[in-house]
């Protein structure tokens, strides 16, 4: 790599008026350096790999380490040099490589099926329809993220962990603060521990008592095959989920609804086609706005740049979905492209989202739904004022304050 001075940063900044676009450079870079140099905000530097087909081999490719896989690229003021070991906890999925991944993985795919997943669909549209009954039954306004966004994806994973209905809004409210990109260092460790705490205890008790949900038979499967998860393990990957699950969700949502507002014409084609849909939303929004980063841990080609082991990699998701050799018009909304679902909002190869089919679920009722009951939603405050996550690991608006009747 250049000397450190000369190494640009992670492109971070997207273009003015387009909240919805990824930084101008991408186009550039996937033109004339397709896998570049930058300095990411933690201090590492990272090729940075902007195409498509780039993008989906280190993906797929297994000598590729997750361990910094998160938020360890964009965790500014983490102080990290290029060698640095990162402490991986046993149930990071994310974060877990070979063998201690796949074991993990094969685990929880099971509870994740589309079986699975459509029998927690009625669940979600009761979940959506008391949010909308709520939220109508204000005077004409709400916050479309505080009030119906947010809530939804965090009761669905306390559905997930099988947290009693009684400390739900108890844990809602952790969960909020450990997710949240406004919470202090101090406030983020406490609820952690809180959270840790409170899981612990009641992955004790589904031992004990096991109900109908994802953790009590992931506990019975692994007991009953002689390869029990530890406690350690659950909790981690309890909050995994949780990490994982909540914020993306959230952000799309929000995001989405505000693009289908942008695109009053285009309604009508979500709620007659929500799957098609929801695939294009996620393509053009790419809400994993940083990319996902990988270290090499053997010498490897990346297109026509070698990468050495021990280099890092930062794949871009928001780069490979607008990249015209696949989406024609890339920078277009467009709900009639051929085979929506190529994207890699959810990421590919071994690690591609568990949460996928779930998460498609809920941005299906929810958008159908709000758009359904809510025709003349509208937004409550000039457009441009409202404010953009533009430095967290999920991209998103902060708020969006709407209004009906
Ligand atoms: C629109 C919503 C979502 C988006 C955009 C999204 C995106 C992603 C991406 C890009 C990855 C790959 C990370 C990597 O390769 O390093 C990932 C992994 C993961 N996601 Fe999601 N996700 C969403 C919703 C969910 C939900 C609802 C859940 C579960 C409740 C979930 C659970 C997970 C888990 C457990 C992993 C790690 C899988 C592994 O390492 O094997 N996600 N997600």
């Amino acid at each position: 790599m250049t000397a450190a001075s000369e190494t640009p940063a992670l492109p971070t900044t997207r273009p003015a008026g387009c909240p919805y676009d990824p930084p101008e450079t991408y186009a550039t870079l996937r033109e004339e350096a397709p896998t570049s140099q930058v300095r990411c905000p933690a201090g590492m530097d990272a090729w940075l790999v902007t195409r498509y087909s780039d993008v989906r081999a280190v993906l797929a490719d297994r000598t590729m380490s997750s361990r910094g896989a998160s938020s360890v690229h964009v965790n500014a003021g983490a102080d990290l040099d290029g060698d640095f070991e990162v402490e991986v906890s046993p149930g990071s999925i994310i974060q877990l490589d070979g063998r201690d991944h796949s074991r993990l993985r094969k685990m929880v795919l099971a509870e994740f099926t589309v079986r699975r997943v459509e029998a927690m669909r009625t669940y979600v549209q009761e979940l959506v329809e008391s949010h909308l009954d709520a939220m109508l039954a204000k005077p004409g306004e709400a916050d479309l993220v505080r009030d119906f966004a947010l809530p939804i994806p965090s009761l669905v994973i306390c559905e997930l962990l099988g947290v009693p209905y009684a400390d739900r809004e108890r844990f809602q409210h952790q969960s909020g603060v450990l997710v949240s990109t406004d919470t202090t260092r101090e406030q983020g460790q406490q609820a952690y521990e809180e959270i840790s705490g409170f899981l612990a205890g009641l992955f004790t008790d589904k031992r004990k008592n096991p109900q109908d949900d994802l953790f009590s038979r992931l506990i019975a499967r692994g007991e009953a095959t002689g390869d029990a998860l530890g406690m350690e393990e659950l909790v981690m990957l309890g909050l995994s989920l949780l990490v994982a699950g909540h914020e993306t969700t959230a952000n799309m949502i929000a995001l989405s609804t505000l693009v289908l507002l942008d695109h009053p014409q285009q309604r009508d084609v979500v709620l007659a086609a929500p799957e098609r849909a929801v695939e294009e939303l996620l393509r053009y929004l790419s809400v994993v706005q940083f990319g996902v980063l990988r270290y090499a841990t053997e010498d490897v080609q990346v297109g026509t740049r070698a990468v050495k082991a021990g280099e890092w990699l930062v794949a871009a998701l928001n780069s490979a979905n607008r990249d015209e050799e696949l989406f024609p018009a890339a920078d277009k909304l467009d709900f009639h492209r051929e085979s929506p679902r190529t994207h890699v909002a959810f990421g590919f190869g071994a690690h591609q989202c568990i949460g996928q089919q779930l998460a498609r679920v809920e941005l299906q009722e929810a958008l159908t739904r709000l758009f359904r009951r809510v025709p003349d939603l509208r937004l409550a405050v000039p457009r441009e004022s409202l404010a953009y996550k533009h430095n967290t690991l999920v991209y998103g608006v902060r708020e969006l304050p709407v209004a009906w009747g």
